[in-house]
Order: C-alpha cells, then structure tokens, then sequence
C-alpha cells in the first residue's frame, strides 16, 4: 500500500512522530479509568474543546459515527422523524444506525451541493396528527462530504437555527470536518457551534488523529450521552494515551488544513483541464474534490482502476462521481505528480 499515493480520505493518514511522543511522554498520574470519570486528561481535553466550542460540555468517543448517533438518541423519541439532506452522511454511512439505535426515520431532501435551505426544511416539517410522524429534529453537514466537502453558507445557518426555535425542533450539526470549514471561511467553531443543540467533530479526519471524535452539547445532554455510549459499547478505560494524539492533532494540524485546500483546488484545476471530466474547480472549497467522469464515457470504477494501475488510489461516492481527498500524509510533491497524471488520462 506504501507506494501508492493514498487520496481515498483523510482517514487515511498514520500517527505522527509529535503523536507518538506525546503517547510516550504521557503524564501516567492524569490516566485513569474513563468509565469511572477519573482520566484527567481526558476529562481536561473534553473541556478545552467544549470551551473552543462555547458548549457547557463534551465527550470523547472512539468515531464520527457514535458521536452523531449520539447525538440523535439524546435529541428525539422513537418514532420521531429527522430532517436531513439526501446525501448526509447520517443517511448513507452510518448503516441504518439511526433505525436501530434510537428507533427514528429519517426524512431526506435534496439540497444543492449538499445545503439545504430554511424553506426546504420548513416546507418539510410534518403537521401535528396521530397519523404523522413527529419531526423533533434536523441534522446538517458541514462540511458535506458526499456534496464535494462544501462549507454551509453561516447565513442559512442562522435561517435554519431560527426557523428550529420557532418549531422547538433540536438541531445537530455533523461536524466531523468542521475544521475545514472553519479555515476556509475563517469563522471560529463557535461561530457555528453557538446555532447548534449538539455537535459531532472529529479528530481522526484532516487533523491526523487516529482515533477519536467527541459530542458537544449542555451538560444535561451529554450526561444522557455519556450512559448511551457505555450502552452501546463505547466506554473507554485509560484513554488519556489516545486523547494525548487527539490534542496534538487539534493543536498542530489546524492550521495547516489551508495547505490541503490548496492541494484540493490544484486537483480540481488538473481535472478541469481534462475534457473527459467535468468539475467546477471554483466550487472547491475545502479538501474534497468529487468529479464527474460521464464525459470520459467509463464508469467510476473503470476511472478508480486506470488511477491505481497508476499508483494512485481514489474512490467512487456515486454513479459517474470519483472523489479525491486531500491529507497531511500526502505532499505538495505528489499532488503535482496526481495533477500530471489527471492531465494525461
Ligand atoms: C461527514 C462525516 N460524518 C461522520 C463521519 C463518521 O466518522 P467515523 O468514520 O469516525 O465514524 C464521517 C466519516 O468519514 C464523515 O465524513
């Protein structure tokens, strides 16, 4: 796997030297058993994010995935219908899990390039009637993944948030890269966060972590999150050695997500370039590029395959759509080598 140039996510990334050291130079009289409460730092890191949040509290978790159905369990009954846009990641990857853990539906709509407007939701609430479900809850993504990594405008946020209160609906934000967004706009996550019940990050994306994610929200929310994650098997012991990488990640690797933005917005002018794709390198906003090869007249996966016969591995998300993400682990070096290679395909 090592030759190749790995673009299939930002997952991808290994832990660094800086990771590794902090793993080893862990302070062993903070570690404790987390179950117990008693891993200080831990309970430390949960609180520095809260606060770069502005939420009264937080909790680590071992995925994006248990954050955001975490987020659903503490945020509806069963029953319930939850508002989200038909690409959201709630919907396509997290295997059925809001059905099986919290015993929800979920209402899709088709947003433009991933966002949903205020009107679409609101046109999408459910009446009150024995017959309907009850809508107690919208989750958006930001940023979208499946859309191409593209940052919810802060305006329709707001729209969103507001139109929520007036129908004391919770609203929840997967912000699993929220990092990105927050350097491609240059607004600070409270910014965002202050509009949200709950939000999901995670460290394990662009920052390079390799594990962790953590659930923001009030103190009564997270409380109630905290039994759901020992429930569903997510109690962790002495994970202060895991959150020591997490906090490097966080204090180390923020900044430089506007490098892979570059990379991203590179890639997407190579593909421009090329007749057989068809992409608006404009609309990259972030570290994500999803092209669509309909043009070329092959399939994704017939593209996915010419690239690794090539050395270099990207996905299919979609009928006609290849993605490429940009990471840490790969370098200014061989994204020109992936943009010579776009050229020539
Ligand atoms: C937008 C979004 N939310 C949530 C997740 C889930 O994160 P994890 O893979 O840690 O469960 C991902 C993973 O790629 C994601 O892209």
């Amino acid at each position: 796997m090592n030759k190749h140039i790995d673009l299939r996510s930002d997952t991808v990334t290994k832990p660094s030297a800086d990771m590794l050291d902090a793993v080893r130079h862990t302070d062993l009289s903070k570690v404790g058993d987390d179950v117990f409460g008693e891993d200080e730092l831990t309970n430390e890191f949960e609180h520095e994010v809260a606060e770069l949040f502005g939420k009264e509290a937080g909790l680590f978790v071992p995925s994006g995935t248990m954050a955001n159905q975490l987020a659903i369990k503490v945020n509806t009954s069963e029953g319930d219908e939850v508002i989200c846009e038909t690409g959201a990641h709630i919907a396509n990857y997290e295997t059925s899990a809001p059905a099986m853990l919290s015993r929800v539906q979920l209402k899709t709509i088709d947003g433009e390039n991933g966002i949903l407007k205020a009107e679409q939701i609101s046109d999408a609430i459910r009446p009150s009637a024995d017959w309907y479900p009850r809508t107690s809850l919208v989750a958006l993504e930001n940023t979208h993944n499946r859309a191409g990594g593209t940052v919810y405008p802060i305006a329709e946020i707001e729209r969103i948030a507001e139109l929520c209160k007036s129908k004391k609906l919770r609203l929840h934000l997967d912000g699993a890269r929220l990092w990105n967004a927050c350097v491609a706009t240059g607004l600070k996550p409270k910014d965002y966060a202050q509009h949200f019940d709950t939000v999901s990050v995670c460290f394990s994306k662009g920052l390079g972590a390799p594990i962790g994610s953590m659930i923001l929200g009030t103190k009564a929310d997270i409380q109630r999150a905290r039994r759901y994650r020992k429930m569903w098997g997510g109690g962790m012991r002495q994970i202060g050695v895991v959150v020591a990488m997490a906090k490097v990640a966080l204090e180390k690797n923020y900044d430089r997500l506007a490098i892979d933005h570059q990379h991203a917005k590179a890639l997407a002018q190579a593909f421009e370039a090329n007749p057989k794709f068809q992409v608006n390198s404009a609309h990259v906003q972030t570290n994500i590029v999803a092209v669509d090869v309909a043009p070329s007249r092959q399939s994704e996966n017939e593209i996915v395959e010419q690239f690794k016969q090539q050395g270099v591995l990207i996905s299919s998300i979609k009928k006609n759509f290849i993605r490429l993400v940009t990471h840490l682990g790969v370098s200014n070096q061989e994204i020109q080598t992936v943009c010579k290679l776009i050229q020539n395909i």
